[in-house]
């Protein structure tokens, strides 16, 4: 099994070019389905969870053709409604299939994703939303089965604003029978990039990125071509190993915009951020940083997405801070990696209190998760010594080239 190894050795420096952003390219992916015309599809990441949302595609009879930057989906043919859990275990990103699946098809069979390193994650306001449109749904032997002629529009509210099923719901409604409100919807700015596909799809779509969405359901949708936004995590996390390194780097292709909260902390531990339309600095002035509090929620909050990154900057940082995970239940699994390099961290149920120390050593540890592998990589950057990282796959699930990246930035990184 592939591992990587770092060894640390000073401030990150130099550029860095972003990557379109994994967690809108997925829904797009899915989006394709709602549509029997073809749909392209630019600055795709060369990611993990992309390959596994294509080999989906592919098994369900969609025609892909993918250069180093585009995408093509020809959802002409698709003879299956059928999403095995050999591939949903490993992305659970694949859940966006079961409302255009259903939306077009009038049935879905789509595995329940079951558990995974960062909670219990259940899907039950897909269902639920899903239901509230008309749809008969049924579990049988771990999978989703879903039936509707056609989904009716309704009003429906989310318990818990939840990003994949509002962008399942937004798709589903798309084609419904009449208007569908949804309250309570999740606010990320990848549900608003979804929207702005839809809608040049044909898609009647309002409100797509605050917490009331209204769909007006049309007949069939055409196809489109789409240019996926830069990934505001893979952002984020750059600028926090550069913050964590004492470095002096710029990331290039990406969007400020969205980054709001996470510059906000970084500049509160001590950087200094310059921001153009399209790029952001990052320096330190050679200085370590200071421990930041952090408490994740929803968008336009700070990111669940980011909490492992900057646990790993609190842990070189001065001073002490606590770091509070409120969306997932067990989002902490790198805390334990982190204790192994060093790190002083003590954990009180949601609440990780994190004493900075001046320097942590390197050591072999093991990624869990996509973002814990993040936080991991920082560590090591800003660690003495050499770090292993076992179980490197997590990373390549969701970033695209770290290694190489780094790697121009200076660090001692490589696959091994
Ligand atoms: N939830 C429910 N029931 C549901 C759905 C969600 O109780 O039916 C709960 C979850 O357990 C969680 C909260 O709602 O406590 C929010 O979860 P959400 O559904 O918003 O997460 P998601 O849609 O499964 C997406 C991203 C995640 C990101 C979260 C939160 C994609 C493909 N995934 O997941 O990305 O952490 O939103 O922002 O968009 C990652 O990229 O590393 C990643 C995990």
């Amino acid at each position: 099994m592939e591992k990587i190894s770092i060894t640390g050795n000073g401030p990150l420096r130099g550029e860095v070019r972003i990557a379109g952003a994994k967690n809108a390219a997925l829904p797009i992916i899915a989006a394709s389905l709602l549509s029997a015309e073809p749909l392209q599809v630019s600055n795709i990441p060369g990611v993990r969870d992309i390959d596994t949302a294509l080999q989906l595609l592919g098994l369900l009879g969609c025609k892909v053709e993918r250069t180093p930057d585009s995408l093509f989906i020809d959802t002409g043919e698709v003879h299956s409604v059928y999403a095995p859990y050999e591939l949903v275990k490993t992305m659970r990103g694949a859940i966006l299939l079961l409302g255009p699946l259903l939306a077009r098809f009038g049935e879905a069979d789509v595995s329940l994703p079951g558990g995974c390193a960062i909670g219990s994650r259940p899907v039950n306001e897909h269902i639920a939303g899903l239901q509230a449109l008309g749809a008969e749904i049924t579990i049988e032997a771990g999978y989703i089965k879903a039936k509707a002629r056609r989904l009716r529009g309704a009003h429906f509210t989310f318990d818990i604003p939840s990003v994949t099923a509002t962008e399942n719901l937004v798709m589903a409604a798309t084609l419904a029978e009449g208007t569908t409100v949804l309250d309570n919807c999740a606010m990320e700015p990848e549900i608003g990039d979804l929207a702005r596909l839809l809608t040049s799809m044909g898609a009647r779509i309002q409100g797509a990125g605050t917490s009331t969405v209204t769909i007006e359901g049309v007949q069939s949708l055409s196809g489109a071509s789409h240019q996926v936004p830069p990934d505001r995590i893979e952002t984020g996390t750059f600028l926090t190993a550069a913050a964590a390194t004492r470095g002096d780097i710029t990331v290039l292709d990406t969007n400020p915009d969205f980054l709001h909260f996470v510059l906000g902390k970084l500049e509160q531990a001590g950087a200094s951020i310059e921001l153009g339309p399209d790029w952001i600095r990052l320096h330190t002035g050679g200085k370590r940083c200071r421990a930041v509090h952090v408490n994740t929620a929803p968008y336009p909050a700070f990111p669940t997405d980011m909490q492992a990154q900057f646990m790993a900057l609190n842990a070189v940082a001065e001073g002490s801070a606590t770091v509070v995970e409120n969306i997932f239940e067990n989002r902490f699994m790198h805390v334990a990696e982190l204790q192994r390099m060093g790190a002083d961290i003590e954990l009180q149920g949601h609440t990780a209190i994190v004493k900075g120390r001046e320097r942590l050593q390197g050591a072999p540890v093991m990624a869990t998760d996509l973002r814990a592998s993040a936080s991991l990589v920082i560590a090591a950057l800003a660690a003495d010594g050499e770090t292993t990282i076992d179980r490197v796959y997590h990373l390549d699930r969701g970033y695209a080239n770290i290694d190489r990246k780094l790697a121009a930035m200076g660090a001692l990184i490589k696959r091994v």
